[in-house]
Formats: C-alpha cells, structure tokens, sequence
C-alpha cells in the first residue's frame, strides 16, 4: 500500500510544464479576443480622434469613461487568461505581477461599465431588462474583486483563487456574448431587444454557474488536493 506525501511548491515549480496546461490560457484568450480587441479599438479610435458618426456619438461624449473601460478590459481579459492554469501559475512571481494589474482592471473595468450604463447614451436595442442584468452583473463583479482581495490580503489563497475566478466569469460574460450571439445569428436569425437581453443575461449566468461547478468539483478533493500528492514508496 502506498503513503501519500504532499510535493513542495519548489518541485511542483520544478516539474516540467506540459502542453495540457495551455489549453485553459489558451481557450480563455480565444473568448476573450473579440471583446478585448473591441475595447482596444475603441480605446485607440477616441484617442487618435477617429470619424464621429451618428452611431458612436455616444462615446466620443464620454471619452474618459470609455477609454478607461476599453484599457482596462482589455488587460482585464488578457492577463485572466493566464492566472487559473496551472502551467502559466508555476511561476508565483509572473502570477503576483500580473495579479496586481488584473485586480485593479477588474474594478476598472466594471466601475467604468456601471459608470456608462447610468449616464451615458446608450444605443435604442439596449432596453431596460439589459440595464438591470448589467448592474446586477456589473456590482457582482466589483464584490467579487474586493473579497478576493480581502482574502489575498489575509492569505487566505483557496478563496483569493475561488472570488477572482469568479470576478473573470462574470467579465467574460463579454466574450460568452459574442459566441451567443454569433450562433443565434447563424441558427435563428435576426435579434430582438428582448432577445438580446436574455442572451447577454444568459451569458453571464452560464460563466457563473460553470465556474461555480469547478470550484464545488475542486472543493470535492480538499483540504489537500490528491493531484499534489506523491507515493513515498
Ligand atoms: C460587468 C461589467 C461590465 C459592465 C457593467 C459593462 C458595461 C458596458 C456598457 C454600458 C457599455 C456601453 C455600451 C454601448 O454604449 O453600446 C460597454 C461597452 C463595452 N464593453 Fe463593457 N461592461 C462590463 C465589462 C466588460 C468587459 C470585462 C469587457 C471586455 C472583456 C467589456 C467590453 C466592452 C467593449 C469592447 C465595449 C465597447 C462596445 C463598442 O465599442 O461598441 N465590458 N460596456
């Protein structure tokens, strides 16, 4: 019969990373491209004074909120992409750095969000059941951010893990969007209002409950996870 002992971080650190621990950094940038790109390009577009029309009016009004919210998004979903798999993780130092940026893009992001969505125009398909999904989603976001921080700072590490992960589903409600959207275009047609909203709204709780489902699934195999044990003998 084996003995199990627990393998020190330096070894896991040590252990060879294999390609299996870039398939989660690597789906989540690939959801998280065409909302990122999106805010950079509008971000770039306000900043070097682009063509105002009548359709992007609204955001050449607000330019700070706007800039701000595409940036921040931007880095928010770039660098989450790279902090809940373990291959990327192995280096703690690369993790605390781009940690320390992705927090405050977090509450950027979302508060820049909240920020547009009470007092900047905002396009006539965007209805009220739409307004309330995104502050309901927008204050979650923010709440999620800051116990994940509280935890972070009383080293409570499981739960600083478990809240950040939670703070990304809910931002990459934008890439879930995208992917929504495009297949209700391509099997149902043309989007209603109504529809929209719903799907927007079901984005963001799909995000929600995946990520609840890993970490109860991840909770399952507490307090010490048997991936990180080692036979002696
Ligand atoms: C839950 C937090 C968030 C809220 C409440 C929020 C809210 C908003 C609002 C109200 C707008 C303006 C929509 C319009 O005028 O058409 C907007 C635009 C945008 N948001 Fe967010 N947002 C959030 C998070 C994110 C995240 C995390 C990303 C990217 C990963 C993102 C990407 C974008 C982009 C690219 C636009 C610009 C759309 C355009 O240029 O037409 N948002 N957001």
């Amino acid at each position: 019969m084996h003995r199990w002992k627990p393998s020190t971080s330096s070894q896991r650190r040590d252990a060879k990373p294999s390609r299996r621990h870039w398939v989660v950094p690597s789906l989540l940038l690939l959801l998280a491209a065409v909302p990122a790109l999106g805010g950079v390009y509008r971000a770039l577009h306000l900043s070097f004074g682009g063509e105002v029309t009548a359709a992007n009016q609204r955001f050449f009004d607000s330019p700070t909120a706007v800039t701000l919210h595409g940036i921040s998004c931007a880095l928010f979903a770039f660098l989450g992409a790279f902090q809940f798999s373990a291959g990327p993780r192995r280096k703690p130092k690369r993790h605390r750095i781009r940690g320390a940026l992705f927090m405050p893009s977090a509450l950027v992001a979302a508060i820049t969000g909240l920020w547009m969505e009470a007092f900047q125009e905002l396009p006539a398909h965007d209805g009220d059941l739409l307004s309330l999904f995104r502050v309901v989603f927008g204050l979650g976001m923010i709440a999620c951010t800051l116990l994940g921080i509280r935890a972070l700072l009383r080293r409570e590490f499981a739960q600083h893990g478990a809240w950040m992960m939670r703070t990304y589903a809910i931002g990459m409600g934008a890439g879930t969007q995208v992917v929504m959207f495009i297949l209700w275009a391509l099997f149902m047609g043309p989007i209603s209002l109504t529809e929209r909203a719903y799907l927007m709204g079901a984005s963001w709780a799909i995000n929600v409950i995946f990520v609840e489902w890993i970490l109860i699934r991840k909770n399952r195999r507490t307090p010490i996870s048997l991936k990180t044990l080692k036979p002696i003998s």
